[in-house]
């Protein structure tokens, strides 16, 4: 059985070596293609991979129709709205997250990008701290949490609405629960985004959500750059000159939020929020798990395509 590792964005190495000894240890062989630039890369080394870990790399019908052999893909990571369920459902192949294991690396990247925010990206001048402030969390799934953890060492106030977790729950985490997504930006002095990208969310985070938040406030975007109607954000920031908008990854507008708003937007280069050694290693190794248990035992656990 051979096990492909295909990652855009490498593993630290630390996890590479994790993954190997688990792949090893069930029989198997490991196959690393990393950094790839060119599909057809990924279409070569797909041929007769059994099994495969991914993270936001794009799986599609054609990647699913050059993988002969392949029995399941994991996305080594939260969010699987990269991969073609449908495609792999009609493939025979299952497809599995691996939830919780990158979402602290996440939130303290939301902290770290939020002091940058508040302190005028290092420029100097006065700026603010995070104390006091409210933080409103749009989702309390795995990283919301987190973000709630942290934040509240910095001494903010944190609220969350979440359409599928229910308010005792969120209350049950010592968090404010607020009724609902516009409640949420009304009354926060930033907003944290943690929804997945799907077809009820992409461009949700629109005007009227954006342009009702407080005076000073920060939208801070770690989840999808999907879930923002970037036309929508761009006219509200520029009718909004208080407004921060801070992203973990470039929207596809990024020349032009960063010419017209200077100083008033961040993107990170390349999706940073997972980048970590530990989150790597936390989420390629339960992977690896997840791909022997499934091939010796059958194990479906975090199927997402059933
Ligand atoms: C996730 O959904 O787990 C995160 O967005 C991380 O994505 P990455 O593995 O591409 O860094």
């Amino acid at each position: 059985m051979k096990v492909l590792i295909a990652t855009e964005k490498p593993f630290a190495s630390i996890a590479i070596k994790g993954i190997k000894e688990v792949v090893e240890e069930a029989g198997y062989e490991l196959s690393l293609l990393e950094k790839y630039t060119d599909k057809k890369e990924l279409l070569a080394a797909v041929a007769d991979a059994d099994a495969m870990i991914v993270r936001s790399d794009k799986i599609d019908n054609a990647v699913f129709d050059a993988a002969k052999q392949l029995k399941i893909v994991v996305r080594a990571g939260a969010g699987y709205d990269n991969i073609d369920l449908a495609a792999a459902t009609a493939h025979k192949v299952v497809v599995m997250n691996t939830p919780g294991q990158n979402s602290n690396a996440v939130a303290e990247l939301v902290m770290g990008l939020l002091v940058y925010a508040v302190r005028n990206f290092y420029n100097g001048k006065s700026g603010s701290e995070l104390k006091g402030k409210t933080l409103g969390l749009l989702a309390f799934g795995n990283v919301g949490r987190n973000v709630a953890r942290i934040a509240k060492g910095f001494g903010m106030k944190v609220q969350a609405y979440d359409a599928f977790c229910p308010a005792e729950a969120i209350e049950a985490a010592d968090v404010k629960s607020v009724p609902s997504t516009e409640e949420l930006f009304k009354t926060s002095d930033i907003v944290s985004l943690h929804i997945p990208a799907t077809p009820e969310t992409v461009k949700s985070i629109n005007t009227s959500l954006v342009g009702s938040m407080k005076k000073g406030a920060i939208l801070i975007n770690t989840a999808r750059k999907e879930v923002i109607d970037e036309k929508q954000l761009i006219t509200t920031l520029t009718e909004r000159e208080d407004l921060k908008y801070i992203s973990d990854i470039k929207p596809d507008a990024d020349v032009e939020f960063a010419e017209k708003f200077p100083g008033r937007y961040f993107a990170t280069p390349k999706k940073m929020g997972a980048q970590t050694a530990e989150a790597n290693v936390n989420a390629g190794i339960a992977g690896a798990n997840q791909i022997v248990g499934f091939l010796k035992d059958g194990i479906t656990k975090f199927q997402v395509n059933k």
